[in-house]
């Protein structure tokens, strides 16, 4: 099958963020009322960085934009500083100016996940779908928190977390018992609805990965690897997680 993934490469980590966002200011200055799959972990950090730059430059205006997070923890509420709302928060929501009704999250405090993730899946529908999804990718190929066997039918749902993946997220957390073991995620079905997909990846620790989503088999195994059936996904990539 044809390779669609088209590939930006960039130097480091920094012109990966600066890239990724002027890639949304674009698509802003297009249609100002985006709506924009985030993500979070330690890849977002920069690009988040230069989406609030941008902001404070003037160069960009959240005022009709409407967000959609992709995951969140499960068993923790959003004011607990380890979920992913307290993540956005931080690093961009209290930095810029954007109407609180335009974000959207998943809460992971609530008991029927069933019916909060089926609430998501409603919203992002009621809004047009989503038209910029932005993506990491976890050293065993997970996007959002499809680990891998995920179904590339999944929707919205609750996940458990591989050992792996806690590990890698420990750092944002006291110790390993801390991390959640479950989160909800965006499915891969709902990633794959959205109209353009970027893809950032950084360093030594995702070449392994990247190589396996661009040029391995279409597989559960990796989930990432579905992205190469999409009509449009861009991976931006440092020097280093190319190879
Ligand atoms: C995290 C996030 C994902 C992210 C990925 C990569 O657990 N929940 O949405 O894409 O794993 O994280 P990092 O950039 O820290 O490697």
């Amino acid at each position: 099958m044809k390779n669609c993934i088209k590939i930006i490469k960039k130097k480091n980590a920094n012109e990966v963020g600066k890239e990724a966002s002027n890639i949304v200011l674009n698509e802003i200055k297009k249609k100002p009322s985006l709506v924009l799959g985030l993500a979070t972990g330690r890849t977002m950090i920069q690009f988040y960085r230069e989406l609030v730059k941008l902001f404070k430059n003037k160069k960009i205006n959240f005022s009709k934009v409407k967000t959609f997070n992709i995951d969140e923890y499960y068993g923790i509420d959003w004011n607990d500083l380890r979920s992913y709302k307290k993540y956005m928060d931080k690093n961009l929501f209290e930095k810029i100016k954007i109407k609180k009704e335009n974000i959207n999250f998943l809460d992971g405090s609530k008991k029927n996940w069933r019916k909060e993730c089926l609430d998501y899946e409603k919203k992002i529908k009621e809004v047009g779908g989503i038209d910029l999804q932005i993506l990491g990718i976890g050293r065993n190929g997970h996007i959002a928190l499809n680990e891998p066997g995920s179904s590339f039918k999944s929707k919205t749902r609750k996940i458990k977390l591989n050992e792996e993946t806690r590990r890698a997220n420990v750092g944002f957390f006291n110790s390993i018992k801390e991390v959640p073991r479950y989160a909800l995620t965006s499915g891969i079905k709902t990633i794959m609805g959205s109209k353009k997909i970027l893809l950032l990846a950084t360093g030594k620790e995702k070449r392994d990965v990247v190589k396996k989503a661009l040029k391995g088999k279409i597989t559960k195994k990796v989930p990432a690897s579905i992205l190469r059936k999409h009509r449009n996904v861009i991976f931006i990539l440092d020097s280093n997680a190319l190879g």
